[in-house]
């Protein structure tokens, strides 16, 4: 994942995750746009062009690539860093409280890898909120199994994200909790994949699919 303004001396950190990531089969964009592209012309039944809010949006690599897509009308990026991005048909909101997404409206929120960030017992509220300002959310997330699992799972988390500063999770979701997160939510479920393949290659061995699923929620 690579932000907007790199620091200078983190430029070469960067630089060599991303080659690794290239080589050994671990950029997950791909996949996960082309789900995402599925899920809205497949599953969603949208009948006319839509707008949609790429919460916790990081770079925006997965918008940058679903933008093509005629039936998508206009993405916003939310993110809680600073930036001037604007690209095509996307553009960049920094927000502090979620209250100020009133104004972006939207036909569907994405929160890909975002949820386990902000804490697997308060994310309810947090879909709770989004599902006021839109249609539908579309979820990519990581199941954890057991201790080692989870462990890997915090050790890849450190490993894409040291650059940004973002807090590293102590626990990821389980099914069990995954489904309590729904009822506490009281949204519906309208789509659930575990075992979803996001990498390739070595990256796949490494972190391979049952520790990641998608999940399509509306009201
Ligand atoms: C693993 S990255 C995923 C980025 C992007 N969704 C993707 O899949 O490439 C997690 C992102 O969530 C953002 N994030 C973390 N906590 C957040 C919060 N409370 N509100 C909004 N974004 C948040 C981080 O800044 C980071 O960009």
């Amino acid at each position: 994942m690579i932000r907007f303004e790199k620091k200078e001396h983190l430029k070469i950190l960067i630089f060599i995750s991303d080659l690794i990531r290239k080589v050994f089969g671990g950029d997950r964009t791909k996949r996960i746009s082309k789900k995402i592209e599925l899920i809205l012309k497949k599953e969603a039944g949208f009948k006319k062009k839509i707008s949609i809010v790429d919460f916790g949006c990081g770079s925006m690599e997965i918008s940058k690539k679903i933008q093509h897509n005629k039936f998508i009308n206009k993405i916003v990026g939310v993110d809680i860093f600073k930036s001037k991005f604007k690209y095509k048909k996307l553009e960049y909101y920094q927000y502090s409280k979620t209250k100020d997404l009133k104004k972006y409206k939207c036909d569907v929120v994405l929160l890909i890898d975002v949820l386990h960030h902000i804490g697997i017992g308060k994310s309810f509220k947090l879909l709770k909120e989004l599902s006021r300002y839109s249609k539908l959310i579309i979820i990519k997330d990581h199941f954890e199994h057991g201790q080692i699992s989870r462990q890997l799972l915090r050790f890849v988390d450190f490993y894409a994200n040291y650059a940004y500063g973002v807090v590293i999770p102590k626990i990821y979701y389980s099914e069990k909790s995954w489904t309590k997160t729904i009822k506490m939510s009281k949204l519906k479920q309208l789509y659930f994949e575990k075992n979803f393949q996001q990498h390739d290659g070595l990256f796949n061995l490494i972190l391979n699919k049952k520790h990641h699923f998608i999940s399509v929620l509306k009201k």
